[in-house]
């Protein structure tokens, strides 16, 4: 399957076959020494050759959790986009969209046209992807409740979708998945009635045979395993066990309890060829875990979707500190009350959250100096509590407190309330289409060279991700509108388009 957009790029620079796009790129970045105690900026440009191959095959989708809040409104999105369904409300005939989606419901600036105004197509025209419409959706959960009983139980979508979706999700039923309750709270208890018996290789076997039945029944060309299963416990990376890919597979063969299940259902994955995403807090992908990828030549992303109030605080404070003005306090209070919340409310599944939200802040104050001395950062408080009447209708409230001119004090309050499962699906849409696009280029330096992919670590989905992993030793980037022009600027190098700068010079130069 090729998937055309009807975008051309018109340049000596850019070649298309029917099978690729190749892009000849000049990546321009500025080198900063410091010589006798003063810094000297010196600008170079790399030559690269990238390749976009056009062909984007049938795309599968495992979702880890499927039968939860997220996995069932997923799978309840893709089916109704698909099929152009429209519902009642008391607010009149509703109708399906991608709202929350960068990839299908938000533009990017192209260029200009001859009147210097600018010109914007959607996203997803830049480069060819999976249409949403063509995926294929499977799943494991510890719970054995069918798609269209989830999504009952997990009362976010309306009542009279439901009703239309019913018959085509009933026969959907998540596979056995694996169950260890040290990892998850104990409140989980109930609903795991659906489980892969047996060693922990036992169960990664089975793991592999499930991801293989998926391919081979549906003949897909690809499959990507995610995880919106309940956030576990962080695992105690442990060398001997955690720290390298073949200590890895050996604590697996020996049953070593320390490998969570998280862990075994990305091995199994990565051993499949799989692309595996992280969507919540917890350490699955241990350094062992990242060698075994690699040496695969396979991606990992992760951790944990950035949806809601981590993706306000994200704009919020390098808004403020790019501003000039010092954020000292930020106070984030959560309640909710879906299943989520309810795992969430055991006290080492909420460590795991509040490790992921709490870091969010520092390449931000870091990058400012002239704020905050080496080492400081603001006070960072994140609290959760469920409350099981507001269902998954999160709210979430947050105080800044910021320094400014002379010492005085700016206080910013914010109240949020969003159905939480309605923010994450589409960022678990945006998550595999995008990382699906990026095992399709490559690049190299020059002719001798053999095509590489880009790192294991999928860094690029870090806009999508509240704790972004990075490849060791390279920067984390959590400011939000970086994240985004990185993604942009990714898509139009592949294209051999300069990075977006916002000069408009023709506006500005006689
Ligand atoms: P949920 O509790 O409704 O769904 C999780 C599902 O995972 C449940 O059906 C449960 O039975 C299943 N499960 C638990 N352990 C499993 C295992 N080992 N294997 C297979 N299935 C297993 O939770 P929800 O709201 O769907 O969230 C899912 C995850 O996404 C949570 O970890 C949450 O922290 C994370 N997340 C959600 C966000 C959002 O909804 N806005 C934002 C950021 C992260």
């Amino acid at each position: 399957m090729t998937t055309t957009s009807n975008l051309t790029v018109a340049s000596p620079n850019i070649k298309y076959t029917d099978d690729y796009i190749f892009s000849q790129y000049e990546y321009q970045e500025t080198l900063v020494n410091t010589v006798d105690n003063k810094l000297v900026a010196k600008p170079y440009s790399t030559s690269l050759s990238i390749r976009t191959d056009r062909r984007v095959g049938k795309v599968g989708v495992m979702l880890v959790g499927w039968g939860g809040n997220n996995g069932s409104t997923f799978t309840a999105a893709v089916i109704a986009n698909r099929e152009k369904l429209t519902w009642n409300t008391k607010d009149g005939e509703m109708d399906s969209n991608w709202y929350g989606s960068i990839t299908q419901a938000s533009t990017v600036r192209l260029g200009i046209d001859e009147r210097g105004m600018d010109v914007y197509v959607p996203m997803s025209q830049l480069l060819p992807m999976v249409d949403p419409n063509d995926l294929v959706i499977d799943g494991w959960d510890i719970s054995p409740m069918n798609l269209a009983d989830a999504m009952v139980r997990a009362k976010v979508i309306d009542y009279d979708l439901q009703q239309k979706l019913r018959k085509k999700m009933q026969h959907m039923k998540p596979r056995p998945a694996i169950y260890d309750p040290d990892f998850i709270a104990a409140n989980q208890a109930d609903r795991a009635l659906n489980l892969i018996r047996g060693t922990r290789h036992e169960q990664y076997l089975q793991i592999r045979a499930d991801i293989k039945d998926f391919r081979s029944k549906n003949k897909l060309d690809k499959v990507i395993v995610l995880w919106t299963a309940n956030t576990e416990r962080f695992c105690e990376v442990t060398p001997g066990v955690h720290d390298t890919a073949e200590n890895l597979e050996k604590a697996l063969q020996q049953n070593v309890s320390e490998v969570s299940p998280s862990t075994i259902f990305a091995m199994a994955a990565v051993d499949e060829g799989c692309c595996y995403i992280n969507g919540s807090p917890q350490n699955t992908l241990v350094p062992g875990l990242v060698e075994l990828a690699e040496r695969r030549g396979v991606f990992v992303a992760g951790d944990d979707f950035k949806s809601g109030q981590t993706k306000l605080k994200s704009v919020l404070v390098d808004f403020l500190v790019t501003a000039g003005l010092k954020p000292v306090s930020i106070v984030s209070y959560n309640h909710l009350g879906n299943n989520d919340g309810k795992n969430l409310s055991a006290p080492k599944q909420f460590r795991s959250k509040e490790i992921t939200k709490s870091n969010v802040v520092d390449d931000m104050v870091e990058a400012n100096r002239l704020l905050y001395a080496e080492g400081e950062k603001p006070d960072h408080v994140v609290v959760i509590k469920y409350v099981p009447y507001v269902g998954d209708s999160k709210r979430a409230m947050d105080e800044y407190t910021s320094k400014i001119l002379l010492h005085g004090t700016n206080t910013i309050a914010v109240h949020n309330t969003c159905e939480d499962s309605l923010l994450a699906t589409p960022l678990i849409l945006d998550l595999v289409l995008l990382a699906e696009l990026f095992t399709r280029v490559s690049f190299r330096r020059d002719e001798a060279e053999e095509w590489s992919p880009m790192h294991a670590v999928l860094s690029p989905l870090a806009y999508l991700l509240k704790a972004p992993l990075v490849p060791a030793g390279a920067p984390v980037v959590n400011a939000l509108f970086k994240q985004r022009a990185n993604i942009e600027n990714l898509l139009r190098a592949c294209l051999s388009l300069p990075p977006i700068h916002h000069l408009q010079l023709e506006h500005k130069v006689p």
